[in-house]
């Protein structure tokens, strides 16, 4: 009998044209190869070099959350990513970790709040501010969903010329 793909199935609903899903363990050297797999991703995408920096960004932001707060540095748990396109010049980014989990989330979204009083507590802020839409989900001990989405501008054919 053939599987039918959850993922592939959700996102057809949703006018999906492409994704990307994939786990890693929390090892720090693995932002960089993430990050650089969601910028290649993003790429399909009809925008800049600029605004793929910034989807770069705001995915390594996620990601070293759930390494360092998620999981508290230890290096083999699971972080699971997935990246969609979707119609009209969309992008869907997911960052999930079945870390500590968060008990306020909305002091953990306020600009410069961070638990570690060596750190910026800018990585939040700056998801609010190159993504349209954030949201974020936690239960203590339980783990963390970031998904962020972003419409980037439709160019036309025309302008593109
Ligand atoms: N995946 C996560 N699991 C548990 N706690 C998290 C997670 N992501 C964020 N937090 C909490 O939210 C706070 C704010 O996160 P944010 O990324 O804005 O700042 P930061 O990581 O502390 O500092 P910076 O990003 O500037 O290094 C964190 O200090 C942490 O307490
Ligand atoms: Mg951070």
């Amino acid at each position: 009998m053939t599987e039918v793909n959850p993922s592939l199935q959700a996102g057809q609903a949703m006018n999906m044209k492409n994704y990307v899903r994939f786990e890693f363990p929390s090892l720090p050297e693995n932002v960089s190869f993430a990050r650089s797999c969601v910028g290649a991703f993003a790429a399909q995408l009809n925008c800049t070099l600029e605004e793929i920096e910034e989807i770069k960004l705001v995915f390594s932001e996620a990601v070293s959350n759930s390494i360092i707060h998620g999981y508290d540095n230890r290096p083999y748990e699971k972080v699971v990513v997935m990246a969609t396109i979707l119609e009209n010049q969309i992008m869907e980014i997911m960052v999930e970790d079945y870390g500590r989990g968060m008990t306020n989330i909305e002091q953990a979204m306020e600009p410069s709040f961070s638990s570690d009083p060596a750190r910026m507590g800018l990585g939040f802020s700056l998801m609010k501010s190159f993504m349209d839409e954030l949201n974020v989900c936690s239960q203590p001990g339980q783990g963390t969903s970031v998904k962020m989405k972003r419409c980037f501008q439709v160019k036309s054919q025309a302008a593109l010329a």
